[in-house]
C-alpha cells in the first residue's frame, strides 16, 4: 500500500457536488472511503466528505494500478481520484443521494493516508458505549448525524452574528483569566506562577465585565462566550458551556423581550426553516408556580395544576383535612379525557411514580356525566363535590388526580406527574417547539443551610421601583426585575435589568450578608465605575447548547458539543484533567494535598448510566 503526496492535484469538487449536468466532465476528488463493495470484479467505493457521498468506480481494466489499489482501500483511508463522471447504469441510481445519479470512472487514484481498522463505523450510527464514541471523538465526528450536529451549530452562530451586528451591536470579548464571577457555582481557579499563592478563576460568565463595558459606553454588547462552572454535572449541564450573552444600556424589559424574541425567530427561521410565534406567552413567577409547580413550565402539554385546599377543606377525607390542619395544601391536576383513557393499572402507576418522588399517595376521580366515581368520593358531600367539579373545570370523562402536603416538598412531585400524565396519556405536544417567559422573580431567596438570604438569579439584579424602600424589611416579598426565558421545559436563557446605583449595590451586597469591605474586595471595581457614571441597564444570556440540543432534536447536549465532558467533568479524547509535572507545580507554587489514585474513580460522582 503507497501512500502517495497530495503533489500538484487539485480538488475539483466535493464528494457532495456532481449531478447528471457535470456527466463527461474530468474530475479530482478528495475524500474517505466511507465504504467499498467488490461487485463481481468491479469495485464501488463510497467517497465521503462532509458534503456528501460520491461513488467512485474501480474498473479491472483501468491503466496502471488502478485497480489493485482500488482493490486495497478500505474504510477510513483518505483517497484522491481523477477520473471521467459518468451516468449510473439503470436500475444502480440511489435517488436518496443527492449524487445518486452519477458516478466516477477513477482514471488515476493516490492513498492520501490510510487508517487503521477504525474502532467504530463511521458509516453506521453505533450502538457503542457514549464513552468509545468520546474516546473516539474523531471518528465520531465524521459520522452524518454529528457533521450535521456541528455545522447547524456553525451555522447558528454565524445567524446569531448576523442579527446582532445588523442592529448595531458590538462583539466584544473579555478575560478568560479573571476574578471570581458571581453566578454561584464553584470557580476554576488557575494558580498565578507570577504571583505566587494567587489564583485566577475562570469565569462563570462574563456579567462583570459586560457591566462594566455599559459604564464604558458601549451600549449594545454581545458575545458568544466560553463560561466555566465546576458544578456538579446533570444532563444539561457541562463544566464548560457557550452562552449568547448580551447587555444594553438605557433599555426596559421589553426591549429584550423584543429582540430576544426576534433574535431566536430568526434562529429557528433561519437554520430550522421553522416558524415562531410571538410575542411569547409570559406568566409571573407566582403564576408558574401555581400552574405548573415549576419556574420552567413545559408547556407543550395543556395540563394545568389547581389548588383545592379550600374547596376540600371540611370534608370527611382524613387524610386531607389531616395535611390541611397541618399547614399542607392540596393541588391537584385535571387529565382531560383521563378517566376513560386512562386503565386502572396506567392510575397505579402514576400512583407508585409520585411515591417514588416521595408523595404519601396520590388519590384520584373519574368525572362521569353523573358526578364524580372513586373509592374516596363518598367523603365528599354533594356540594364538596360540585365544587371540585366546578374548580377544575372539569367534564365528563375527564380524570382528576389529587396530591397533598407542604407546599414545598410537593412542587417537585406536581411538576413531574403532570409531566408523566402527559407522557401516560400519549399527548400530542401542542407545538414542537413551546417558549414563554417567565418573570417577577423574587429578588432573594432564604437558604435555610447558610441561614441567609442570596440572590435568586444574581445579586446585580434591580429590584421593581415600588419595592425600594422595603428592601431590608419586607426582603422575601420583593420582586426583582428578572425574566427567564422557558423552551419545552428546559431554562434556555436568564436577564435581568441591573442596578447601576452604588448605594443601592450595597444595600443588597449588606442584604445577602456581604460587608461593605466584602464587597469592596470583590466588585469593588463595579461600584467605583458605577461610582463614575454608569447608565441604566441590562441584559440576558442563553445557553447556546441547550438551544442547540433542542432546535436539533437531541437528548444529549453532548451530541451539539464537539469536544464535550463527561459527567466527572474528563475528556476522553485528550484524558484532561491530568497530572502536571513537579516542577509545574513549584513555579506555580502549588502543593498538592490530595491526589487521585490511578484508577480510583473521580470525586465527583457520575452515576453508572451516564456518562
Ligand atoms: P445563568 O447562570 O442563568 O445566567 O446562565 C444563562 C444560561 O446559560 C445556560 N447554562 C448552562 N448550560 C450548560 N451547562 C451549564 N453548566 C450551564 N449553566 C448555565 C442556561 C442558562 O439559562 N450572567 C447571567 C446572565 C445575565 O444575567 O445576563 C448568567 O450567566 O441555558
Amino acid at each position: 500500500m503507497k501512500v502517495e503526496p497530495m503533489g500538484d492535484w487539485k480538488r475539483t469538487h466535493t464528494c457532495g457536488d456532481l449531478r447528471e449536468s457535470d456527466i463527461g466532465a474530468e474530475v479530482c476528488l478528495m475524500g474517505w472511503v466511507n465504504r467499498s463493495r467488490d461487485h463481481g470484479g468491479v469495485i464501488f467505493v463510497d467517497m465521503r466528505d462532509r458534503y456528501g457521498l460520491t461513488q467512485a468506480v474501480f474498473d479491472p481494466g483501468a491503466a496502471g494500478d488502478v485497480f489493485p489499489v482500488g482493490e486495497s482501500l478500505r474504510n477510513e483511508f483518505v483517497v484522491a481520484v481523477k477520473g471521467k463522471v459518468r451516468r449510473r447504469p439503470e436500475g444502480m441510481e440511489n435517488p436518496k443521494l443527492a449524487t445518486g445519479m452519477i458516478e466516477v470512472l477513477v482514471g488515476e487514484v493516490k492513498i492520501l493516508s490510510v487508517s487503521e481498522p477504525p474502532p467504530i463505523m463511521v458509516s453506521e450510527e453505533g450502538a457503542e458505549d457514549e464513552r468509545v464514541r468520546l474516546r473516539y471523538r474523531y471518528l465520531d465526528l465524521r459520522r452524518p448525524r454529528m457533521q450535521r450536529n456541528i455545522i447547524f451549530r456553525s451555522n447558528v452562530n454565524r445567524i446569531i452574528r448576523d442579527y446582532f451586528f445588523e442592529r448595531g451591536f458590538l462583539e466584544i470579548d473579555t478575560p478568560v483569566l479573571s476574578k471570581s464571577t458571581p453566578e454561584g457555582a464553584r470557580d476554576f481557579l488557575v494558580p498565578s506562577r507570577l504571583n505566587p499563592g494567587m489564583f485566577y478563576a475562570l469565569p462563570q460568565s462574563p456579567q462583570l465585565f459586560k457591566q462594566t463595558l455599559m459604564a464604558s459606553g458601549f451600549d449594545k454588547y454581545f458575545q458568544i462566550v466560553k463560561c466555566y462552572r465546576d458544578e456538579d454535572l446533570r444532563a444539561d449541564r457541562q463544566p464548560e458551556h457557550t452562552q449568547i450573552d448580551l447587555e444594553l444600556s438605557f433599555v426596559t424589559e421589553e426591549d429584550i423581550y423584543a429582540l430576544i424574541e426576534g433574535l431566536v425567530s430568526s434562529v429557528f427561521e433561519g437554520a430550522l426553516g421553522e416558524k415562531l410565534e410571538t410575542p411569547f406567552p409570559r406568566f409571573s413567577y407566582e403564576e408558574v408556580m401555581l400552574k405548573y409547580a415549576i419556574d420552567k413550565p413545559d408547556l407543550r402539554f395543556p395540563l394545568e395544576i389547581t389548588d383545592v385546599t379550600e374547596v376540600i377543606r371540611g370534608s370527611d377525607f382524613k387524610v386531607f383535612e389531616g395535611v390541611i390542619a397541618g399547614g399542607g395544601v392540596i393541588r391537584g391536576i385535571r387529565a382531560p379525557g383521563g378517566g376513560k383513557s386512562l386503565s386502572r393499572k396506567q392510575i397505579d402507576d402514576l400512583i407508585a411514580f409520585t411515591q417514588k418522588l416521595g408523595s404519601t399517595g396520590m388519590a384520584w376521580m373519574r368525572v362521569t356525566e353523573t358526578g364524580l366515581e372513586s373509592n374516596i368520593v363518598k367523603y365528599f358531600n354533594e356540594e364538596k363535590q360540585k365544587a371540585l367539579i366546578a374548580a377544575f373545570g372539569a367534564q365528563p370523562g375527564d380524570l382528576l388526580t389529587f396530591l397533598a402536603g407542604q407546599l414545598t416538598d410537593l412542587l417537585p412531585i406536581l411538576a413531574q406527574t403532570r409531566v408523566e400524565i402527559a407522557r401516560v396519556m400519549e399527548m400530542p405536544p401542542l407545538k414542537k417547539f413551546s417558549f414563554c417567559w417567565v418573570t417577577e422573580f423574587p429578588l432573594f431567596e432564604w437558604d435555610p443551610k447558610e441561614k441567609r438570604w442570596s440572590p435568586m438569579h444574581h445579586m446585580f439584579s434591580m429590584p421593581r421601583d415600588c419595592d425600594l424602600d422595603r428592601l431590608e424589611t419586607h426582603t422575601g416579598e420583593i420582586l426583582g426585575r428578572l425574566y427567564d426565558l422557558v423552551l419545552n421545559g428546559v431554562e434556555l436563557g436568564s436577564g435581568s435589568l441591573r442596578i447601576h446605583d452604588p448605594v443601592l449595590q450595597k444595600r443588597v451586597f449588606n442584604i445577602i450578608g456581604m460587608t461593605d469591605e466584602q464587597a469592596e474586595d470583590r466588585f469593588g471595581f463595579l461600584l467605583e465605575a458605577f461610582r463614575h457614571g454608569a447608565p441604566p441597564h441590562g441584559g440576558i444570556a442563553l445557553g447556546i447548547d441547550r438551544l442547540l440540543t433542542a432546535m436539533l432534536g437531541e437528548t444529549s447536549i453532548r451530541d451539539v458539543i464537539t469536544f464535550p465532558k463527561t459527567q466527572a467533568g474528563t475528556c476522553l479524547l485528550t484524558g484532561a484533567p491530568s497530572t502536571v509535572d513537579r516542577l509545574a507545580l513549584k513555579e506555580a507554587g502549588v502543593q498538592i494535598i490530595k491526589q487521585r489514585a490511578v484508577g480510583e474513580a473521580p470525586a465527583t460522582p457520575a452515576s453508572n448510566d451516564e456518562v
